[in-house]
């Protein structure tokens, strides 16, 4: 906080949403930040998709984050998962987006949640769920760097007006998911070299560029800070028009809940082709 952060990007599954609440009561209390000085997003886990446990998860969430509403809820993602399953291929049953949706509605409605969003949605889940909603998503958020720019979808969320919301905007180096080749980019690593910033400011400032909110992670001081002096330069067109030259890969593939028996038989089909 004392950095500058204003944007928290919570969920249940991290685990650490009890912290923060105790954490953001003492800043409260301080008067070191005041709660409409803060967005803080929150997430439904794939196994409370049911109707009837929508509500109850949003209180649960407002009850650990000890705050009265979130700016913004998302759909996790949009697999659903036996009730108190892990995210394996064999736990998945058939989502049933249009009656979660209409629960996150009256979420929203209820001023428990100030918008309501999604995540991991490709461009015809976003479009699918477009046709029924009665309050359309604010926002996707998705896997989003200069690895994977997340063309198709960009351009989609644009036409919709739905805001794109990147998470892994630096690859997510030391992920046990996924193999992270962002920071490590020769592209990325001469753009950063000529501006004499990092490569992980680079492809920060990169996505504030294209229009797109980032939502780095670090658990170190020194990078904390670093990661968010982003606002007094910018990559200049020539270097900017390096970045389309980038070869295009999804990192965070999921494979792990592929399977024969699954309900997604290839990633294809689980990614709807943006792959
Ligand atoms: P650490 O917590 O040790 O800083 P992403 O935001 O794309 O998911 O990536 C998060 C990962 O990137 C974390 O492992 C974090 O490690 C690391 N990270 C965060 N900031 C930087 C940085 N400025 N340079 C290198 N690695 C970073």
């Amino acid at each position: 906080m004392g950095a500058g952060y204003s944007h928290i990007d919570c969920a249940p599954i991290y685990q650490n949403e009890k912290e923060i609440g105790l954490a953001l009561k003492k800043l409260f209390e301080d008067g070191v930040v005041r709660r409409e000085e803060l967005f803080i997003t929150s997430k439904l886990w794939c196994d409370d998709h049911a109707p009837e446990d929508v509500a109850v998860a949003i209180d649960s969430t407002l009850q650990d984050l000890q705050l009265d509403y979130v700016d913004l809820y998302l759909i996790h993602w949009p697999f659903r998962l036996k009730k108190g399953m892990s995210l394996k291929a064999e736990n998945l049953v058939e989502p049933d987006i249009p009656s979660t949706w209409a629960a996150m509605e009256r979420v929203y409605d209820s001023g428990k949640a100030r918008a309501i969003g999604v995540s991991n949605f490709t461009s015809k889940k976003l479009e699918d769920l477009l046709a029924t909603a009665q309050v359309p998503p604010a926002v996707n958020q998705v896997e989003c760097h200069p690895v994977w720019k997340q063309t198709k979808l960009r351009s989609f969320c644009q036409q919709k007006g739905v805001h794109l919301s990147g998470y892994s905007p630096l690859g997510s180096p030391g992920s046990k998911w996924i193999e992270s080749n962002v920071l490590t980019n020769s592209i990325i690593k001469e753009v950063a070299k000529k501006l004499g910033k990092t490569p992980a400011q680079v492809a920060l400032r990169w996505g504030l560029q294209m229009g797109h909110s980032v939502l780095p992670k670090s658990t170190n001081e020194a990078r904390i800070k670093d990661n968010i002096e982003l606002f007094d330069w910018s990559i200049p067109d020539d270097l900017f028009a390096k970045f389309s030259d980038i070869k295009q890969e999804r990192l965070g593939r999921l494979d792990f809940v592929i399977s024969s028996e699954s309900i997604y038989k290839s990633v294809e089909e689980l990614w709807d082709g943006e792959i």
